[in-house]
């Protein structure tokens, strides 16, 4: 069957008052050449028309969506054609829309193939393929506007898609309208953006929704109340932003800029925790563990999770057993190790499932990641902190005792000299977690610590005084497990190290 006569791809229509507010963007003139790629229902062509736009074209590939514009729509061309096939000979002054958002994965087979050769990985979504085939066929100088999803400007496999924007022009504005519900069903965080295929870059102004439960009348109200002030508003906050193009991951966060630092890789390990693959089956209550064998005990291990994250400090824990590698049979875990085996047995049915490295048998862990180095320095203080973490406030935890990191918290250990608590109290500051968030931390509402992110993070190298005061406000949370007034004190003294320069220069 051909794809355009099948049921159509990610077909979710844009609220016409959104669609309004992006047309609202375009700054060239009304006879310039529109394209609206994967027009659906042409609820941008309506509001091209209804702002005098006239010289407008809409791609569709669905043939009943094509059908429903054409008769509809008379006076705009409408192509029933595949978007990413267009030659592109033919460029357009503006292109306008919210293209389909669906993983490789879930797309047709011949879709899967087109949308690969464009960006290059398999692990990739097709409006990344939009946009980078928007980018190509628009004319120098001209405008491209879409309302897409936010991950393109963190996820890995999306750099093809940040390349290329980075290399043809600047963003000369960007919407952040978080996760306000826009869409039926749908809850993407998603951005609108307005690119400009330019040689030289300027700055970027951005508006960043306060709250996510306006609605598309108001989103549009107010966005153009803020464009037009050029202010804030009870619904946007409004910045001009330097945007670093360069930078691994794009944030809409304002950047903070830190002179004298080092990156925490330079001050402690930093490091992804071990990972079971299938945690159920190795856990154990603290009260069957003296009943194990003594070969058994040997093996048993108390882990730090993400629950176990309260910020400052760390409250329990959870036992697994450890079963590696040098277990090398079924016959032998079920000699030596026989309780094990026979939790362990339960689970078998899920264990096979999980993905296994190679020489690695179904009752192993999956990645032991950095046990070594877990083990060596089981006596340091350690910083846990919670992979993914939705709270306000930043978790990071502190710990002496000998506690290996499960698969959902990343683990830091400070090095020899570094003193433990003005990591803690610098880490669980508001400013760091904005400093995060500026540097590509945030996804949604829940901020990543990843090991890269947090290695290559700067720390200020504060004067020996700021130090010593965050360092002992900080033990002092972690002592007493109050929090307000030191994290105010921490907060105000960073503050102000800021605005008098109170650091070391070398
Ligand atoms: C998210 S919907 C948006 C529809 C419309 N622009 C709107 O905003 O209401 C995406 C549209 O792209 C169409 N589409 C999906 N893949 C396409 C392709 N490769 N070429 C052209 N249109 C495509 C879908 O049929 C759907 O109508």
């Amino acid at each position: 069957m051909e794809e355009s006569s099948k049921k159509p791809i990610a077909f979710i229509p844009t609220p016409k008052e959104i669609a309004s507010l992006m047309v609202s963007l375009i700054t060239k003139s009304k006879t310039d050449s529109i394209l609206d790629p994967g027009c659906g229902k042409g609820i941008f062509i309506e509001c091209l028309k209804e702002q005098n736009f006239t010289n407008i074209t809409g791609v569709e590939l669905n043939k009943e969506l094509y059908n429903f514009c054409k008769n509809k729509l008379s006076q705009s061309i409408i192509i029933n054609n595949d978007f990413l096939d267009l030659s592109e000979n033919n460029k357009f002054d503006v292109i306008i829309g919210n293209p389909p958002y669906t993983h490789y994965n879930s797309l047709p087979t011949s879709m899967k193939e087109k949308v690969y050769s464009i960006t290059k990985t398999r692990e990739t979504d097709i409006y990344y393929a939009f946009i980078i085939k928007a980018v190509k066929l628009l004319k120098d100088e001209g405008e491209l506007i879409f309302i897409v999803p936010y991950s393109f400007f963190y996820n890995t496999f999306a750099k093809t898609v940040r390349e290329i924007l980075a290399k043809n022009g600047f963003f000369e504005l960007i919407i952040d309208l978080d996760e306000v519900n826009l869409f039926e069903g749908e809850l993407p965080e998603t951005i609108i953006f307005k690119f400009k295929k330019v040689k030289e870059k300027r700055d970027t102004i951005i508006l960043k929704i306060k709250t996510r439960l306006a609605k598309p009348a108001r989103v549009t109200e107010k966005a153009l109340e803020s464009l037009e002030k050029r202010r804030e508003n009870e619904l946007f906050s409004y910045f001009i932003k330097k945007f670093d193009y360069k930078s691994e991951t794009w944030s809409t966060f304002p950047y903070i800029e830190v002179s004298f630092f080092n990156r925490l890789s330079e001050l402690a390990f930093v490091g992804v925790g071990m990972v079971s693959g299938y945690d159920k089956a190795f856990r154990l209550e603290e009260k069957t563990i003296k009943l194990l064998n003594d070969e058994e005990q040997k093996r048993v291990f108390p882990f730090v999770k993400g629950e176990n994250c309260k910020g400052y400090f760390i409250q329990g824990c959870v036992y697994y057993f450890l079963l590696d590698s040098s277990i090398k049979s079924e016959e032998e875990l079920s000699k030596k190790y026989p309780n094990f085996y026979s939790i362990i047995l339960s689970s078998k049915e899920n264990m096979i499932k999980r993905y296994l490295p190679k020489n690695r048998k179904w009752f192993h862990w999956q990645a032991l990641r950095n046990y070594e180095t877990y083990r060596k320095r089981l006596d340091a203080p350690k910083i846990f902190v919670p992979t993914l973490d939705r709270s306000k406030i930043n978790r990071f935890s502190l710990t002496y005792e000998k506690f290996f990191p499960s698969g959902d918290v990343i683990t830091i250990i400070p090095y020899k000299d570094v003193d433990p608590f003005f990591l803690l109290g610098y880490l669980n500051s508001d400013f760091f977690r904005r400093y995060y968030f500026s540097y590509g931390g945030k996804r949604g509402n829940r901020v990543s610590y990843t090991q890269r992110l947090l290695s290559n993070a700067k720390i200020p190298k504060f004067s020996e005084k700021i130090r010593k005061i965050i360092s002992s406000e900080s033990k002092k949370i972690f002592n007493q497990k109050s929090f307000q007034d030191c994290r105010e004190k921490i907060e105000k003294t960073i503050l102000k190290s800021f605005e008098e320069n109170l650091f070391d220069s070398v």
